[in-house]
């Protein structure tokens, strides 16, 4: 079996045909299934563009859905339309709320387990008392928006605690049935994993493209698991890189351009 790893395809900076063409030129590639790493499109877009994706590919889609995919809405309104979709279209499997997946866990292959989360940047890296980045979720998603950065910081902790309280769940399982585990998210993990332009990001930037939270949950659960092996696949920085923070986990970053959507890896099986 072959799964092609994407994310950051941002296709709301593609038209139509554009979309239509990169969907058939992934589809004449013949993945068995795909694991896209969320910031698809933005809340008024991406439930259509989910849809077309699940016509033309006819394999089954993991996902997890990124910051992007909420601008111009919220966080909880889109999680729920998604999972209302995913209800709707049995190949579409939203692996964050895992609705559909056994335990929130995926047999990809035999030993080989998928599980995944949004992730979000959870500020606890870098220095974010000094930041002075502004990012657009921060006046385009509806919980994040029309608050002090005061305000905003125990909201983006628990975004990052909600991503990690699911690896404390979901990892643990995944591993007493598989010797490799992929995990899917947005958000890198550690610092480490924090890449742009070829080194990690420094104190002003890393707040907004780090979820420690679940960073740590990785870490601690993988040490306990020597003889098993964790791969996590995250994006968000659009800078590709890889880090190896222990023997038995890796972090892969993807990298992306606005407008050339591109598969990062296939893993085959
Ligand atoms: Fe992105
Ligand atoms: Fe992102």
């Amino acid at each position: 079996m072959r799964a092609f790893w994407l994310t950051d395809i941002h296709l709301n900076f593609l038209s139509p045909q554009e979309t239509d063409v990169f969907l058939e030129d992934l589809a004449a590639a013949r993945p068995d299934a795909v694991l896209l790493g969320g910031d698809i499109g933005e809340a008024r877009n991406v439930i259509g563009q989910l849809a077309r994706i699940d016509d033309v590919l006819a394999v089954p889609i993991y996902f997890v859905l990124g910051n992007h995919d909420f601008y111009h809405g919220s966080i909880a309104g889109v999680r729920r339309a998604v999972d209302e979709l995913c209800r709707l279209r049995p190949r579409l499997h939203y692996l964050t709320t895992g609705g559909v997946t056994s335990g929130g866990v995926v047999r990809l292959a035999p030993g080989v387990g998928l599980i995944g989360h949004d992730g979000w940047a959870d500020v606890r890296v870098g220095d974010y008392e000094r930041s002075l980045v502004m990012m657009n979720d921060y006046r385009l998603i509806a919980e994040l928006a029309n608050c002090s950065k005061q305000e905003r910081l125990p909201k983006l902790r628990a975004l990052g605690d909600e991503a990690a309280e699911h690896i404390r769940q979901v990892l643990p399982a995944a591993l007493a049935e598989n010797e490799h585990v992929l995990l899917l998210t947005h958000v890198p993990p550690l610092l480490a994993a924090c890449w742009y332009d070829g080194r990690t990001s420094d104190e002003e930037w890393s707040p907004h493209f780090t979820c420690l939270a679940v960073g740590e949950a990785c870490l601690e659960i993988m040490a306990g698991h020597p003889e098993r092996k964790l791969t996590v696949l995250c994006g968000h920085t659009h800078s590709p890189g890889t880090c190896q923070p222990l023997p038995n986990m890796t972090v892969l970053t993807g990298g992306a351009e606005y407008g050339q959507p591109a598969v990062q890896r296939v893993f085959e099986y």
